[in-house]
């Protein structure tokens, strides 16, 4: 095989020239070719006006998109009241990565120039900032030296965009407005939208630019404001909507991030808190393509219901369909250029690893079936009643509690002759022994001892008690019988207590 042999300049023998890198323009219209949907982008410039937002100021960010026969004459608005951009900053703003590295909701300097260019053409960039009285508009993006005009607008400050010729990904219907962009969008922000007070308000008019009403303005087809849209949870034990786990800290060197874990409820369980399940076309409504956890960065979600993406499971599976929470990036996290994705690296990586011990050494994926979350004598009447309902050999005589003469304790179940014991976590060959001596004083022939889990000297135990005592014991998995479901309202209010 052939190696190359690293190059050291100083080495070798050198004359100079000189070349000239220009920028180009075709960087804007480029900028518009990259993967992501309409949430995302114009997430971007709700991002930016986030950022610009004025303290103690009510910051308003409207969406208008007019739709035209002509497609050519199709438009989105954005404008927001915030503090616009400086004369002196502008330059800047515009130029790719001008403003980088940045660790707030502006990071790389690209936004604004990817959504614009993915979204259609730019009409104008109008934006004042409240220490000069007129606005500055734009109508292009260009390197070099770029014509600005002043004009006067009837607010104080703030931006506004306007994008035309607007391409097929911008959503034209009042259905997909309805069941895609305000939805996504509201839970997205929902850390902004959070009340009647809020900080933010976020508005977004459909109009149809072809019929005018009697001042000439678009005709508005219909109007949406965004209203903070959570994950709801359902708390097993205590049975209200919270999660196992809320805002978990975890360090690393160099990162910090929060971890929430919890379960959706099922429809019942909605029931139960007075709530509507959300609608099958929702973020949180419970389905296999939205199971996992929201990737937060910033208070606002980058990434919605990541599971299998994250690899804490190999591939989806409806076992995990109630599993949801928030991984919170507080610190020390990248976005990629698109802020569509958390760079996979060592930090990031490190945090996947904690949450994954994590949810292991917890059993928090298996959680919801686990029965050591139900009191033992609920699982016990479960039991009872199965045995004398199931189809195959049902039995006949159920007794719970069976109290065993001389020994101070009671066998959990006496199903025509054979005991039946239950624990709900792991049984061990002391278990086995103390279900021996039920048998041998109770003077019962057979037993089963029904555990979630075995230890290797229960198994010893079975083996020694038949070969020297000739009594037969049984171990049945937990899981084996249908008892192992969240406890219902009647069973909650009859056993919880
Ligand atoms: N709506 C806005 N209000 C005020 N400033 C803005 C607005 N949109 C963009 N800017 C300015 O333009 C800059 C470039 O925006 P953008 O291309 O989205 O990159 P980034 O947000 O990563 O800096 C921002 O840093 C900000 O200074
Ligand atoms: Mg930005």
């Amino acid at each position: 095989m052939r190696k190359k042999k690293l190059l050291i300049i100083e080495q070798c023998k050198t004359t100079t020239k000189e070349i000239e890198v220009k920028p180009s323009n075709n960087i804007f219209s480029e900028l518009g070719n990259n993967n992501y949907n309409f949430i995302e982008l114009i997430s971007e410039l709700i991002d930016n006006s986030i950022s610009a937002n004025i303290e103690n100021k009510q910051l308003e960010i409207i969406i208008d998109i007019g739709i035209s026969n002509n497609e050519k004459n199709s438009y989105l608005i954005i404008k927001d009241n915030g503090k616009g951009i400086k004369t002196v900053d502008l330059g800047r703003a515009i130029s790719p990565a001008g403003f980088s590295g940045g660790t707030t909701l502006n990071e790389h300097g690209l936004g604004m120039k990817q959504a614009i260019a993915s979204l259609g053409n730019l009409k104008y960039l109008v934006t004042k900032s409240n220490e000069v009285d007129k606005a500055n508009y734009i109508n292009k993006f260009e390197f070099g030296k770029l014509e600005v005009l002043e004009i006067e607008v009837p607010w104080e400050s703030g931006t506004e965009i306007c994008v035309e010729n607007l391409k097929d990904l911008v959503p034209k219907s009042q259905q997909k407005i309805t069941m895609v962009v305000v939805p996504y969008l509201s839970a997205k922000y929902r850390r902004f939208l959070n009340n009647g007070t809020s900080d933010v308000r976020i508005i977004l008019n459909l109009l149809d630019i072809d019929e005018l009403d009697n001042d000439g303005l678009p005709y508005l087809i219909q109007s949406w404001e965004l209203k903070e849209l959570k994950p709801i949870y359902f708390h097993p034990n205590q049975r209200n909507n919270k999660p196992i786990h809320l805002q978990k800290k975890f360090k690393g060197k160099g990162w910090e991030a929060k971890f929430t874990i919890g379960y959706a409820p099922t429809n019942e369980e909605y029931v139960e808190l007075g709530m509507e399940p959300p609608k099958n076309y929702e973020p949180y409504n419970v389905s296999i393509n939205k199971q996992g956890f929201d990737l937060i960065a910033h208070n606002r979600v980058i990434n919605f219901t990541q599971f299998s993406e994250l690899e804490f499971i190999k591939v989806p599976h409806h076992a995990y369909n109630y599993i949801r929470g928030e991984i919170d990036l507080v610190k020390g996290f990248k976005t990629s250029t698109t802020k569509n994705f958390v760079v996979r690296d060592k930090n990031f990586n490190e945090l996947l690893a904690e949450i994954n011990t994590f949810l292991e050494t917890e059993k928090l994926l298996e959680r919801k079936n686990d029965p050591t979350e139900l009191p033992e004598h609920l699982l016990r009447d479960r039991l009872k009643h199965h045995l004398l309902t199931r189809k195959i050999e049902p039995k006949k005589d159920v007794k719970t509690e069976y109290v065993v003469e001389g020994l101070a304790g009671s066998i959990d179940i006496l199903a025509d002759k054979e005991a039946w014991e239950i624990k709900r976590g792991q049984a061990s060959g002391l278990d086995v022994y103390q279900l021996f001596a039920y048998l041998d004083m109770g003077n019962i022939e057979s037993g089963y001892l029904v555990a979630k889990s075995y230890t290797t000297g229960a198994e010893t135990a079975v083996d020694f008690i038949k070969k020297n005592h000739s009594k037969e014991i049984i171990l049945v998995p937990i899981d084996e019988f249908p008892i192992n479901g969240p406890a219902n309202s009647e069973e909650r209010k009859k056993y919880f207590r």
